[in-house]
């Protein structure tokens, strides 16, 4: 992970121009980028007069003192401080953050959430489904649906954690402070805690999933007897170079602070840092490149060899939140029950489905859709998803065309009101595992 390129040519000026992102690789590493010559200064971080009448602000997403190794924090050097503002002003939260109902040892699932019929951008689009606590908490991990048919003119940022976005339906273009990405559905961003952005549709509608993680950022996972390649390799995530834009023009900066929106008009945007180094920077991930490791003799592993990114706590082994994934992959295990086998687990799954089918359900678990096992509850196939697997003829497999995935957490995760109350959600989704009859002799 040494990768660290200096880019001194992105565009400079301007609203987002079309066209393809530039990007830096590597995972967490010390990235340096300027989107005009000289913007960077060079053998400090905070020189008297910053290059080009600049101004230095650091921003930590981890507290100074962790380790060297969990220490993240970007140098910026912007147009205008961020200080330079007035009083945020609480606005309606509309769907974010709602109450939590009580929670529910029972399994759950949701149809896809339609589109919005009025004007609706990314952060009016943002819908809570579920949580591990209150909104005034902001522990564990929250998790949102969003739903958008409009670019966000305004920019947002979220002091109550990073955001992990998986779109499932429509690109998106993300203008951050530290440059521009764009994700299409089979991708991933990550948005560190405190960052601004704005998100702009490029398909016209937009759906998707989003992890909220309040606790240590996400990390690659350690791989243990696996090696040192394979799974998320670190080469593949893709951060921006360094773009701004220097727009004297109203703006309104969003925050979401405890679980509440609150907002201030700027006279400028807030997407003004011309040049930055440091390893707290939004990034990128196409699932594609995920190196899908499984059986070549028998049984199924734990979907753990699955994880993409977690959060751990500080119990070795026990993430806070776990971004597992289920890619295109072969199967050739013999004498095996080959989809996810039944089983009852101590962390609480939340599952959703970017495209095609999951291999452990035939039909009701859509694109769109989600899923909801908590702590402890019976799960697995369908009944006829295991009729199909126990008499299947065990030749190499290869499971296409779909991708679920999981966000895992040690702590139950609540539904919220809203996501109890809505029409999506499946009155008879129990009923999937009638027909599992007995068969003992
Ligand atoms: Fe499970």
């Amino acid at each position: 992970m040494g990768e660290s390129t200096m880019d001194s040519s992105a565009d400079s000026a301007g609203s987002p121009t079309p066209g393809t992102c530039r990007y830096l690789s590597g995972f967490g590493n010390e990235f340096a980028s300027e989107a005009a010559a000289g913007a960077l200064p060079v053998g400090r971080n905070s020189p008297q007069r910053p290059p080009r009448g600049l101004y230095a602000e650091q921003f930590s997403t981890t507290a100074f003192t962790v380790p060297r190794n969990e220490a993240r924090r970007t140098w910026m050097y912007r147009i205008r401080p961020s200080a330079a503002h007035g009083p945020f002003l609480r606005i309606d939260n509309g769907s974010l953050q709602g109450p939590l109902a009580p929670p529910t040892p029972n399994r759950l699932r949701w149809s896809p959430a339609p589109f919005p019929r009025t004007p609706t951008d990314f952060l009016s689009g943002l819908v809570t489904v579920a949580a591990n606590d209150a909104p005034d908490t902001a522990a564990g991990t929250t998790i949102h649906l969003y739903c958008a048919n409009r670019s966000m003119q305004r920019v947002f940022f979220n002091a109550d954690g990073e955001l992990l976005l998986v779109p499932q339906q429509g690109r998106l273009r993300l203008a951050t402070e530290c440059g521009l990405l764009e994700i299409a559905p089979g991708e991933i961003a990550v948005v560190p805690r405190g960052m601004k952005f704005r998100v702009e549709l490029q398909d016209g509608e937009a759906r998707g999933y989003v992890c909220e993680n309040h606790d240590a950022p996400f990390r690659l996972p350690d791989l243990g007897p696996i090696g040192s390649n394979g799974l998320a390799n670190a080469r593949d995530f893709l951060a921006p170079v360094a773009w701004f834009e220097a727009r004297d023009e109203k703006v309104q900066l969003v925050q979401k602070f405890l679980g509440n929106l609150w907002a201030t008009d700027l006279d400028h945007s807030p997407l003004d840092v011309v040049a930055w180094h440091g390893n707290s920077v939004p990034y990128k991930y196409d699932l594609a490149r995920f190196n899908t490791m499984g059986t070549i003799s028998f049984d199924h592993p734990d979907p753990s060899i699955f994880t993409v990114l977690t959060s751990p706590t500080t119990a070795p082994g026990v993430a806070n939140v776990d971004f597992v994934i289920f890619p295109p992959r072969w199967m050739v295990g013999e004498d095996t029950f080959r989809p996810p086998w039944f089983h009852r687990n101590v962390m609480s799954e939340y599952m959703g489905l970017v495209h095609g089918e999951y291999d452990a359900k035939s039909g009701g678990f859509e694109p769109g859709g989600a899923s909801l096992h908590n702590r402890m509850s019976a799960h697995g196939p369908d009944a006829k998803t295991t009729e199909k697997a126990m008499t299947a003829d065990l030749k190499p497999h290869k499971i296409v065309d779909t991708l679920a995935f999981m966000f895992e957490t040690s702590r139950v995760i609540r539904p919220t009101v809203l996501a109890m109350g809505s029409p999506q959600l499946q009155p008879d989704y129990d009923a999937c595992w009638d027909g599992l009859g007995k068969s003992f002799k």
